[in-house]
């Protein structure tokens, strides 16, 4: 079985339920992680966990050490990552309250390290990103999901954008056209350097609001927070039951 690392974001903070077992602190090329890196059992199954916004510190997207993140996972010997990711919805099948399994992406951000391939070893890094996600991890958690009746969406395009404002109504409407269906600030360079590093990695999107000009109302993060938190308690069970099939 692969040895699994989840890295939480916005209103995941903790892993419910998870037993600790350690606490590591990986010190990597690129600097320390964001937070501890938690390891212990859920639901039988071994697990290490850790906040990419680092809390309590509430690192922006556009300041976090993707790179140092995802290192330090796989020098603790993590094979599969399952990312967990807050987003806007831009498609009307992703609606507030829905949980995605995105299957592509597109990257607009700018300005991030974005690679580990620092040109220095005489070799050229050219990863293939066609698929930019774990196909086994994708269809695992879509199947665990299908099991479970959690519903979800499991054909999406994220639209991963620098932060850490929010997007203009003119911006959303290009990415609609670009064929983004959700929008979000973390997804990138977090999966390319994860296939960099040899990771497979998968993502489990929550969306806690309508993307920018879609709603009736401002975007707030009180909005998001209360639909965060019931969705953060579904990504759990989600989790739980992909843990408990590794045990
Ligand atoms: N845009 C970008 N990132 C987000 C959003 C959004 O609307 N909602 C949650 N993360």
């Amino acid at each position: 079985m692969s040895v699994l690392g989840v890295i939480g974001g916005t209103g995941v903070d903790q892993l419910e339920g998870l037993q600790l077992v350690a606490c590591h602190q990986p010190e990597t090329p690129y600097g320390a992680p964001s937070r501890g890196i938690q390891e212990g059992s859920l639901a039988g199954g071994k697990v290490f966990f850790l906040q990419r916004h680092g809390s309590p510190l509430a690192i922006p997207p556009h300041r976090i050490n993707y790179r140092a993140n995802l290192w330090a996972l796989k020098s603790l010997g993590v094979e599969d990552v399952i990312a967990i990711n807050a987003v806007g919805g831009i498609s009307p099948a992703m609606a507030p309250g829905g949980l995605v399994i995105p299957d592509q992406l597109i990257d607009y951000t700018w300005g991030r390290e974005h690679t580990v391939d620092g040109g220095t070893d005489g070799k050229l890094m050219h990863i293939d990103f066609t698929e930019p996600y774990d196909r086994r991890l994708r269809l695992s958690l879509i199947a665990e999901a299908e099991a479970a009746g959690i519903p979800h969406e499991a054909n999406a395009v994220y639209g991963a954008t620098q932060g850490p404002r929010l997007e203009t109504a003119a911006e959303i409407r290009r990415m609609a056209r670009d064929g983004c269906d959700v929008v979000g600030m973390t997804g990138m360079p977090e999966a390319s350097l994860a296939r960099e590093l040899g990771l497979a990695y998968a993502s489990v999107c929550m969306v806690v609001n309508p993307a920018a000009g879609l709603g009736d109302q401002p975007i707030s993060l009180e909005m998001m927070r209360e639909i965060l938190e019931r969705e953060a308690g579904v990504v759990r069970q989600l989790l739980r039951l992909v843990l408990a099939r590794q045990s």
